[in-house]
């Protein structure tokens, strides 16, 4: 593995070597054990879009690691003003020892990579977000001791969550079943790749998708960059929403999990939510450690 750009692009040994790591630097964080796996290493954080948890983690995983991040807002960087991305690649390749990035085009974080000396993450992409999905999986692995037979459903926007959980999920040897509106299934690349999976299944009935699932797992209906298109997107959305009444039909047992941010009443509803919170925010928290195991992996 050179660089994360997307699950796509890794074997289900690679997704599963990240997870057992992100599992024992979260012990040793929990345990009090020192781990600067990346002493004296800098990771460069460009920002294309907003982030919470993304720019936090990585922060602060960074500075568990013994190492620095540092934070370049393309806004203040010539990168807002058009310099090439060939040429960012080229200079923050002789400054840093890698690259988180979190922009739009899938395109752009590949071309990055392809004129980079050193590895670049993909934080978040209109097309992919590998790293939360990596921390979704290390969640359900941790409350279900298992990945492998369990069923996932996605509830939603066919966005970067839903094509970055039909790759998670379907290399780790789930079951994937995911419910959207029409005109708003998951991307064409990622379908034909489902659809050589027996465990895949694309409808349109959410009840049908989450009908005895394991996992329940939903985002927003617009995501950043859509902001426009807010209200039509929630007509198309109407009866996509995680509630009650979907739940009934998931195992007793099921969990819910959300990237965040969440819009209570809209995808979820309050309800499932907080009675879902621990794992959620377990979810979250695990960012930090899928992502330190990733930078390990990747620039140790
Ligand atoms: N889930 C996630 O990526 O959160 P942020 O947008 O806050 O980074
Ligand atoms: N689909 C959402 C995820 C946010 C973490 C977005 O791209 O805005």
């Amino acid at each position: 593995m050179k660089h994360l750009l997307k699950l796509l692009d890794l074997s289900s040994q690679e997704i599963l070597n990240i997870l057992n790591l992100g599992d024992q630097l979260k012990y040793e964080l929990k345990h009090g054990i020192a781990h600067p796996r990346l002493a004296g290493k800098t990771l460069g954080m460009i920002f294309e879009k907003a982030s919470t948890r993304t720019r936090v983690s990585f922060e602060t995983g960074m500075y568990q690691l013994g190492g620095h991040a540092l934070f370049l807002s393309s806004k203040e960087s010539q990168i807002g003003r058009g310099e090439p991305v060939q040429d960012t690649a080229r200079v923050l390749s002789r400054y840093l020892n890698g690259i988180m990035i979190r922009t739009f085009a899938q395109e752009e974080v590949e071309k990055l990579a392809a004129n980079a000396s050193i590895p670049i993450i993909n934080g978040l992409t209109d097309f992919a977000h590998p790293c939360q999905v990596l921390a979704d999986l290390m969640t359900v692995r941790e409350h279900k001791g298992r990945l492998e037979g369990l069923k996932m459903c996605f509830i939603g926007d066919g966005n970067n969550m839903a094509n970055s959980l039909i790759v998670g999920g379907l290399k780790v040897g789930m079951q994937v079943s995911v419910a959207s509106p029409q005109g708003y299934e998951p991307d064409a690349e990622v379908l034909a790749f489902a659809e050589k999976h027996s465990g895949f299944a694309l409808v349109h009935n959410p009840l049908e998708a989450a009908k005895d699932a394991d996992v329940v797992i939903t985002d927003v209906w617009a995501s950043m960059g859509q902001e426009e298109e807010a209200a039509k997107r929630c007509k198309a959305f109407d009866g996509y929403q995680v509630n009650q009444e979907l739940m009934a039909v998931a195992k007793p047992d099921a969990m819910v999990q959300h990237c965040l941010p969440a819009h209570r009443g809209e995808e979820i509803t309050a309800e499932v939510f907080e009675a879902h919170a621990d794992e959620i925010f377990e979810e979250a928290e695990n960012r930090l450690h899928a992502q330190k195991a990733v930078m390990v992996l990747l620039m140790g």
